[in-house]
């Protein structure tokens, strides 16, 4: 896959002015040609969205080996500027990020930024928008920050997110309506980094047949109902919250009848996370970044990098237990929010809420806000997605293919494209649409939430709505690292 997947970035690389006559692609019709990375489109369209005068926001990100200490557990990562999550960076919707990466990784990396909008040539995806840059090598990411909302960044190669390599990205809106009184950031992760298998000798176990998947594809291992099949594929000895073990569980103070913003990040690599507070609701506002109509419910189940922005109402004086049980895995993550006087001792690690088992918010719950709803259209395109796989040698495809050298999904500018995914797999998986962000369809026909990620579960056909509106080469893929790795992944590629 590697050498076919570079070739191709090296054409497109070499099309930003000319551009490459697709010869095999039927579908652009005769002479199309793929916009580059760095094309004339992708550069015009960013020059739209830079504000004369925009604030440039300078960061300095550094990956690098670290050794990490988890409640006296020491385990060797690798991590974004010496910690696990990397840095908090908040810039403001419409600045321009300016961050200067080093790699001192022993191999090469890069520096995705999931979710934002932003210019093809500084996606971060290795061979398809740029090469990885090489182990001692240096890149300057540097593009405008279009939206508001709950982002964050990882590696785009190999099963490197699968260490610690990762941060939230928190976009502020300039025109916040507010309504809360203090934010929190909880991003989840799952962890075997130095206390368990690395993530390459649990991808070989898998394409061996002797992992998790192979136990559940036999009908053994866990399974939840609300993903109709397997949590995920591997085991970890730990999940984390905010790069802590249960043991050292972050604690988060807050002052009773505080309204608090906590923006959960899913950044783990196989595990979907059911969160829950003690003796809470969460009314859920934004998924992805974008605003939904709030509702209100128990418990909220996100997939891999997705998010989910909820509000909740510190209920008096005292330490609720804020949970990630790790979907159909079992083991949890967990934090403290306090709004009253420290506990002589620390909780015990709590047990099974109540709120877990209460009311699960469902897809068909969300309905995007007035505002970023795309309203009803005809698309141009409709591309069926099919995924498939995970049998013999833990190959995953979409369209009957593994990897980046299938046909991409053809699109021009401005269309409006419609992708109908089908699962035909046993296992859930949360498709991830880089550079844009979709409508899921609502089969009650009301505007379905805007997502980047969105999770299609066993043999669901799923409908998504997306506007053609930011050229460029974009990867669309499976958020299970390990599943991405073994072939589901394609691109959705700009003609001109
Ligand atoms: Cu979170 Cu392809 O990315
Ligand atoms: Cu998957």
């Amino acid at each position: 896959m590697e050498p076919i997947s570079r070739r191709r970035f090296l054409a497109l690389a070499g099309s930003a002015s000319a551009g490459v006559v697709l010869a095999s692609c039927g579908r652009g019709g005769p002479r199309a040609q793929a916009v580059g990375p760095g094309g004339a489109e992708v550069l015009r369209v960013e020059q739209a969205r830079r504000r004369p005068g925009a604030a440039v926001v300078d960061l300095a990100l550094a990956a690098a080996p670290l050794t990490v200490d988890l409640a006296g557990l020491t385990a060797g990562t690798w991590a974004y500027n010496e910690a696990v999550p990397g840095p908090e960076v908040r810039v403001r919707a419409g600045d321009v990020l300016r961050a200067r990466f080093r790699n001192q990784l022993p191999e090469p990396a890069t520096v995705h930024w999931h979710g934002i909008a932003l210019r093809n040539d500084m996606d971060g995806a290795a061979g398809v928008t740029q090469e990885p840059v090489p182990a001692g090598g240096e890149f300057l990411y540097e593009f405008t920050v279009p939206d508001p909302g709950t982002y964050w960044f990882h590696p785009h190669v190999g099963l490197q997110l699968d260490r610690g390599l990762y941060a939230p990205l928190i976009v502020e809106d300039p025109a916040e309506p507010g309504g809360y009184d203090r934010e929190v950031t909880v991003v989840l992760d799952d962890w075997a980094d130095g206390v368990g298998p690395t993530p390459e000798e649990s991808f070989a176990e898998l394409r061996a047949g002797q992992g998790a998947h192979a136990q559940h594809g036999a009908g053994g291992g866990p399974t939840s109902a609300a993903l109709g099949g397997p949590g995920g594929d591997v085991t970890y000895p730990l999940f984390l919250m905010n790069g802590r073990p249960p043991a050292a569980a972050p604690v988060f103070d807050a002052r009773p009848g505080e309204r608090l913003r906590l923006r959960l990040v899913n950044a783990a690599a196989d595990t979907p996370f059911r969160v829950a507070l003690g003796d809470h609701r969460l009314t859920v506002t934004h998924t992805d970044g974008f605003p939904v109509v709030p509702v209100t419910v128990d418990t909220v189940v996100i997939g891999m990098s997705e998010r989910y922005d909820v509000l909740v109402t510190v209920a008096g004086e005292g330490t609720f237990p804020l949970v990630a049980v790790a979907e159909g895995k079992g083991n949890q993550a967990v934090g403290l929010i306090r709004s009253g006087p420290a506990p002589a001792a620390p909780p015990a690690e709590p047990s099974r809420l109540a709120e877990l088992g209460g009311r699960l918010l469902g897809l068909g719950d969300l309905q995007a806000a007035d505002a970023v709803d795309l309203g009803p259209g005809q698309p141009d395109r409709d591309y069926r997605v099919v995924l498939g796989g995970g049998d013999e040698g833990y190959r995953w495809t979409i369209n009957g293919r593994a990897g980046l050298d299938g046909d991409p999904l053809s699109v021009r500018e401005g269309e409006r494209v419609r992708l109908s995914f089908e699962n035909r797999t046993t296992m859930f998986h949360p498709m991830h649409l880089h550079g844009h962000t979709f409508q899921v369809a609502r089969p009650d026909g009301r505007p379905g939430p805007r997502k980047d990620s969105v999770i299609v579960l066993p043999d669901q056909r799923l409908v998504i709505d997306v506007v053609a509106d930011n050229p460029g080469q974009w990867v669309l893929h499976c958020h299970n690292v390990f599943h991405m790795e073994g072939g589901m992944e394609t691109t959705m590629s700009y003609l001109r």
